[in-house]
């Protein structure tokens, strides 16, 4: 008997990067997984990589950013596998400029995806939730945004400290409910195509030498992550409400 054996997980922006490896894990562990992104190709191939390995998963395209996407990405999924237990809202973008030069345009592009997106993710998710006797929801944050800033990230780290606020307060709505809601903020995983090894490429850093950065003395593995996020998405964490889990290898720390 697997962890998540019955149980069908959702996963946003699940093209590459923490996304393909958070669906992936869901598989592995029992789910029934719908994986979800704007980049067609990408999604298509993470639903072949779980079908490849025995598991059962769909990909649907939906942009998170567009309310009526979302309501028919939960329609799909209740549609194709009859109910929605854990949702994971990791679509993310980021985009670096210095705020005095950051355009309106530039702002509303990470406001469109990282926290309207969650917005409209939780409203329709939680719905289904609440249909179906529960659930449990993990937003992707970041350390950038509640916890520290980063030159060059201002609109990046002012919607993810948005994603906090609103982890925190839909948490507090839904907790009688059986609906459990919490936040991840990641740092340094090594999951390939996601946004750390876009900052490595850009600045010709080997993952050896960005694991030096990092208190532990190495970056994180893709598992290190995905076991947090099922972790909050797991019966055991049920007393868990409204949380921030920061997995850093221990930056923040620092
Ligand atoms: N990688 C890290 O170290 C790190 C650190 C902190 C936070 N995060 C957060 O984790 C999440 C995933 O990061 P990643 O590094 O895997 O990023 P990534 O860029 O590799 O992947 C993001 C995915 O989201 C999809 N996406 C973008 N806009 C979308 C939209 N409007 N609708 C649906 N899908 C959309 C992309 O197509 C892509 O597949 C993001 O929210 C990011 O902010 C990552």
């Amino acid at each position: 008997m697997k962890r998540f054996d019955g149980k069908v997980a959702l996963v946003t922006g699940a093209a590459r990067g923490l996304g393909r490896v958070t669906a992936q894990a869901f598989a592995r562990e029992g789910a029934k997984v719908v994986a979800a992104d704007i980049d067609e190709a990408g999604g298509q191939a993470t639903a072949s990589l779980i079908r490849d390995e025995g598991g059962d998963a769909l990909f649907i395209r939906a942009d998170v950013g567009t309310e009526s996407d979302v309501a028919a990405l939960i329609d799909k999924t209740v549609e194709a596998y009859g109910r929605l237990d854990c949702a994971v809202n990791n679509a993310g973008v980021v985009r670096f400029a210095p705020l005095v030069e950051e355009t309106a345009a530039g702002f509303d592009f990470h406001l469109h995806t990282n926290l309207r997106g969650v917005f409209y993710c939780m409203k329709h998710e939680i719905r289904q939730m609440l249909k179906n006797g529960g659930g449990a929801i993990v937003n992707q944050s970041s350390i950038t945004g509640s916890l520290t800033g980063n030159p060059g990230e201002s609109a990046y780290a002012a919607t993810k400290g948005g994603v906090d606020g609103l982890t925190k307060s839909a948490a507090l709505e839904v907790a009688k409910h059986h609906i459990s809601i919490n936040a991840i903020a990641a740092c340094g995983i090594d999951a390939p195509g996601d946004v750390f090894h876009q900052w490595m490429e850009k600045e010709k850093i080997t993952p050896e030498a960005a694991g030096k950065l990092f208190p532990i003395g190495r970056m994180g593995k893709a598992d290190e992550l995905t076991a947090a996020v099922l972790f909050l998405c797991s019966e055991q964490a049920r007393f868990i409400v409204g949380h921030l889990l920061v997995v850093d290898g221990g930056w923040i720390a620092r």
